[in-house]
């Protein structure tokens, strides 16, 4: 009991000193840029992030929502911002989940991605309907106004235009190019950048690291630019494999687009570690894959993946980031394209239903030894 006045200051101060010191001591431990994560280990050199589901913006997946706060601090939507879903026909929008993905980002502290706003694939049914320039072009303005003007300020980078490209480097017949011509794509970064002037605008695509398509994306930005378009990035799609894109071929990209005086980002990384369908039948893109669904030699790994390919995974890994921390000066972020194995498209593609492991974590939401093989590395200061 206390018998003074005198004694509560020094009950007061002796309970505020506990706390406090139990607070501090708290702090001191789980001291957030203290933890050991992807996110911490290259927080100098360049973002560190990941494509996130639907389940996961909802935050129904423990196990990945938890590495999704503990590993990354970007995020790009893996399906929930694209045409098909956001805008489905000519004037209706649904930004449920969109609104649910750029809250998660914020409330996380995140650096957030916008992928993507004009691309063939994903894209609504009436587009692939219009035949006019004028509808298309009105469509076009709607989408990007909108859609950019509603996250603006939230969303710190757009991919603006995802895989215009063909293999050789020339445009891709797209209905986007079909309807309005080759100057689609410089409208779209202008509408883009109207719509948000803050937000960083990107060219997004996949095998840029083949020195024809590369040649064709530098002559894309570079024209862009000139025509008085903002290209911030580039974002170099990297579904890769094993033993290719070489090294070699990566760093040349990085110092290529570098030299234009845009950032570099690897937005969609994973490698796999099946067998590629295209290397059986020769370079024929045009095939049916749908022939290799349930041919064990194209899902070897049914059960577990051997340590001998896990080692290769390891080393691929470690080789492609010790070339990013090289470059960390050129590039702004790396994203891998999914959490955990399980949730990996390239489960499902170019083969339904096989079982790959091209991510950092398995299936079980356990780090893999490619995820140590990449911490290992020594962060370079700035
Ligand atoms: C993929 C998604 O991961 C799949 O869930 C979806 O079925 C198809 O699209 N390039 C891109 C991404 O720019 O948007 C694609 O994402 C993978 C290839």
């Amino acid at each position: 009991m206390i018998k003074s006045f005198k004694t509560i200051p020094f009950f007061c101060v002796l309970f505020f000193g506990i706390t406090n010191c139990s607070k501090n001591i708290y702090r001191k431990n789980i001291q957030p840029d203290k933890i050991v994560s992807l996110k911490n280990n290259f927080k100098n050199n360049f973002y560190v992030g990941a494509a996130i589901n639907e389940n996961q913006i909802f935050e129904k997946e423990i196990g990945s929502n938890s590495i999704i706060k503990k590993e990354f601090n970007t995020i790009s939507p893996e399906n929930s911002l694209k045409w098909m879903f956001i805008h489905p026909k000519p004037n209706t929008f649904n930004f449920n989940v969109a609104d649910k993905y750029v809250d998660f980002g914020i409330k996380n502290k995140m650096h957030i991605v916008g992928h993507t706003l004009v691309w063939h694939a994903q894209l609504a049914d009436f587009m692939n309907k219009v035949t006019e320039r004028s509808v298309m072009m009105n469509h076009m303005q709607n989408h990007i106004k909108k859609v950019v003007t509603r996250y603006k300020g939230k969303i710190n980078t757009w991919d603006v235009v995802n895989e215009a490209l063909n293999e050789d480097g020339t445009l891709r017949e797209s209905i986007f190019l079909k309807i309005l011509g080759n100057t689609y794509v410089e409208d779209a970064f202008k509408l883009a950048e109207k719509a948000d002037p803050n937000a960083n605008l990107a060219y997004n695509d996949y095998n840029l690291c083949k020195p024809k398509k590369r040649e064709g994306a530098l002559r894309l930005v570079r024209q862009l630019k000139q025509n008085g378009a903002k290209v911030n990035e580039v974002g170099i799609q990297a579904h890769w494999q094993l033993n290719s894109p070489s090294i070699k071929n990566i760093e040349e990209s990085i110092i290529a687009f570098s030299k234009l005086g845009v950032k570099v980002m690897f937005t969609e990384l994973d490698i796999s570690v099946l067998p590629n369908p295209w290397e059986l039948v020769g370079a024929e893109v045009n095939q049916n894959f749908e022939k290799f669904e349930g041919d064990e030699k194209m899902n070897p790994y049914t059960t577990s993946l051997p340590e001998t390919v896990k080692n290769k995974l390891a080393k691929r890994y470690q080789d492609i980031f010790k070339l990013f921390l090289k470059h960390e000066d050129k590039i702004s972020r790396v994203t891998f394209w999914g959490v955990t194995d399980k949730d990996s498209w390239l489960n499902d593609w170019p083969i339904k239903g096989r079982r790959n492991y091209p991510l950092l974590f398995d299936r079980k939401n356990q780090p893999k030894k490619a995820y140590h093989s990449i911490l290992d590395l020594k962060s370079v200061s700035k």
